[in-house]
Formats: C-alpha cells, structure tokens, sequence
C-alpha cells in the first residue's frame, strides 16, 4: 500500500480521526469464530501477506506521523511512560538495531540505514531526522535509545529480561496501553502482571503461553492478536490518565454507539534479540469505529455474537459493563439470524 501520512490533528483531541476504505479492508478483525474465549494464540510471525498489515515485521501506516506526534505529547505530560532499567541497556540497543534495519529494509523510501563498523547513519525521512551515531554509545544520541527509537515507531514496546525461567518487565515504551500502566507492571514476572486477567489462569493459558516464549528462538518471531473496545479512537487509555477517557464509557447512547465505540486490535508481536538474549513484545493497536466496521456484514454479524455472548468476567475485565446491552442491542440489527 502507497503509504500517505496522515496530518497531526487526526489523532488529538477532536477526534477526527478516520480510516480509509482501504485501510478499514486490511484492518486484523480478530475473531476466527462466533464465540470469544482466552486461549493461547500463538503463531509463527513469518507468513506475509500483503498488504495486509502482516506483510512486514513491523507495520507503518498512515498514521505513523500522527501517532509519532501523540507519542511525543503524552511522554512531555509523562517521561516516565518510557523506562530503562540499568541491566537492560544492551536490550535496549538491540531493540534499536532490529527496528533500523527492518524499517530500512520494509520502507526504504521512508527510513535509510547506512554502517560501517560502529558508526551508524539513521535517516527517517518522514519525520524529517538526520542522526549519525556510534553503536553502542549512548552520547552519542539525543536521549537513551530505546527513547531514542520508540520515539519513531508506532505502538508500544515492553523489554523483557529472562532469567531463573521466566520474564521480567524491566524496560518499555508504553504511551498507548489498553488500560495497564508500566510504571506499575516494573520489575513484575509474566504471571505477575498477567494476575488482572480473569478466568485464563485457572485454565493454564499462561503457564503453557511462558512455556513457548522462553524457547522463542532469534529469526523466529511469534505473534498473537488481542482486542478490547475503548471509546473514542484514543490511543491513551492508560491509569495515570483514567481521569480523562473513564467516564466516556457512561456517554454510550442508541444514537453515538456506531461513533463512539471502537474495536481495538492489539498485533503482539515477540521477538528474540540477539545480543541481550531479552524478549521484545510489541503491541501495534489498530482502531476502528463500529460504523466503519458495520460496513462489513460478515464482520458485523460476527461481532454480535461475540459481545453477546462473551463471559461476564472477561466484558467486565475489558471495561464494556456499563455499556455493553446499549452494544448489543445496536449489533443485533447486523444479525439477520439473531
Ligand atoms: C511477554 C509478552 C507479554 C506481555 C509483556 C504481556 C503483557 C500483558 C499486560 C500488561 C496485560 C494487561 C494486564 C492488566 O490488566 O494489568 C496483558 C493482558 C493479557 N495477556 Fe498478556 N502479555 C504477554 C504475552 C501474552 C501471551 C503470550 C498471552 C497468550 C495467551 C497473553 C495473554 C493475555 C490475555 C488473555 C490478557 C487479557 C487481555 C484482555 O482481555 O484484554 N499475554 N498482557
């Protein structure tokens, strides 16, 4: 897909935002059936498809400048939404070299990386950035680099260190939660900052999803899809700003449901980085109002079924009580068999 930036105002505060025909047609529906539950879905991130917003290792899409410009906005409020511990130092440049080198690969019209030996020239023409640097010294860039990095890539990013078999949230980049904060989760093991989430520890989810991940292998990334609804298409639903987006979800009427709500897709991606042996997870989050999504039938219908018939706890978890009969009630329409 040719790729044309989006301007900054697309993603603040009169929430104008909108995809295209296009963009709404590669969007990662999430729902392979009619009924949702937690499972380990897992799969090998090596297919490509494209166009599809799986054909490259990392997506860029048009929003990428928008969103670069929201990243900035909430880390000026915040500086503490990105998190580096001591140890984690050499993760944090290996996350900048995978993230150079697969956007100069992907997008070369976009993002130019030229090397000899340490010394490094980084060019990101969409955000109009000329950087030489040296490898591994961290002078030599404006700001730490895993800062330095994210600050240029849409989504969120957390460094895991592994050790005694599991891993440790020690280091991210985390300006677009789905309603977890980093600052909380820091220093916390998988089951630890997983422990919110209901029903899919009794079912062994996380015991056999940790299993695969620390034998994830470099070259051979995973992936799984998540998803949430949020009201409004705002990036920043995390904690520390609840008192901004939390009584949104009391504003949900018959009238501004197809506006105002939003399916939330999270593209998890993880990554092993070669030199720290650390795990990259990347979570990608696409947004799509619901008169967008109506405008698939199949995928109408489908969504339907699933808020309809999702366990109580798991609508709870995923912040949908307050509004999720006025939901249905307007998806039902959609469903001709229903
Ligand atoms: C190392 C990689 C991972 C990280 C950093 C991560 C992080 C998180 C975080 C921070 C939350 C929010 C918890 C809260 O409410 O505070 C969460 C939720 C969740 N995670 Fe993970 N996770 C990872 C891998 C996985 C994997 C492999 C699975 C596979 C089953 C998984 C399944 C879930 C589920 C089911 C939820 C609840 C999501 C919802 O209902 O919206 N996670 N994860």
């Amino acid at each position: 897909m040719t790729l044309t930036f989006k301007p900054l105002e697309t993603y603040r505060d009169d929430f104008s935002f909108r995809n295209s025909a296009e963009a709404i047609a590669r969007f990662p529906f999430p729902f392979p059936e009619d009924q949702y539950m937690y499972s380990v879905n897992l799969e090998p991130a090596l297919s490509r498809d494209p166009g599809s917003v799986f054909e490259h290792t990392f997506d860029i899409d048009e929003h990428y400048v928008a969103e670069m410009a929201e990243r900035a906005r909430v880390l000026e409020l915040d500086p503490q939404r990105c998190l580096v511990m001591p140890h984690m130092a050499q993760a944090a440049w290996d996350t900048l070299a995978v993230l150079m080198e697969h956007l100069a690969r992907d997008y070369p019209g976009h993002f130019q990386l030229d090397r000899e030996g340490d010394a490094w020239h980084w060019r990101n023409l969409a955000l109009g950035i000329d950087q030489r640097f040296t490898f591994g010294d961290p002078a030599s860039l404006p700001c730490e680099p895993l800062e330095y990095i994210t600050r240029q890539m849409q989504g969120d990013f957390a460094l895991l260190d592994q050790r005694d078999n599991d891993l440790f949230m020690d280091a991210g980049m985390v300006t677009c939660p789905a309603d977890w904060s980093l600052r909380f989760d820091a220093g916390m093991s998988f089951r630890q900052w997983h422990s919110p989430v209901p029903l899919a520890p009794q079912a062994g989810i996380f015991e056999r999803a940790l299993k695969y991940l620390l034998n994830i292998q470099v070259g051979q990334p995973v992936r799984r899809l998540n998803w949430t609804l949020t009201i409004n298409p705002r990036l920043d639903t995390s904690p520390e700003t609840f008192h901004e987006w939390g009584s949104d979800r009391g504003k949900v009427t018959p009238d501004n449901v197809g506006r105002l709500v939003h399916l939330r897709v999270e593209l998890q991606l993880m990554l092993r980085l070669p030199r720290s042996n650390a795990l990259l997870f990347g979570i990608r989050t696409y947004l799509i109002s619901l008169d967008e999504l109506v405008t698939n039938p199949a995928w109408a219908r489908r969504l339907h079924r699933v808020i309809r018939d999702l366990p109580e706890p798991i609508a709870d978890y995923k912040g949908m009580t307050r509004y999720r009969q006025t939901l249905v009630d307007w998806l039902r329409a959609f469903d001709a068999d229903a």
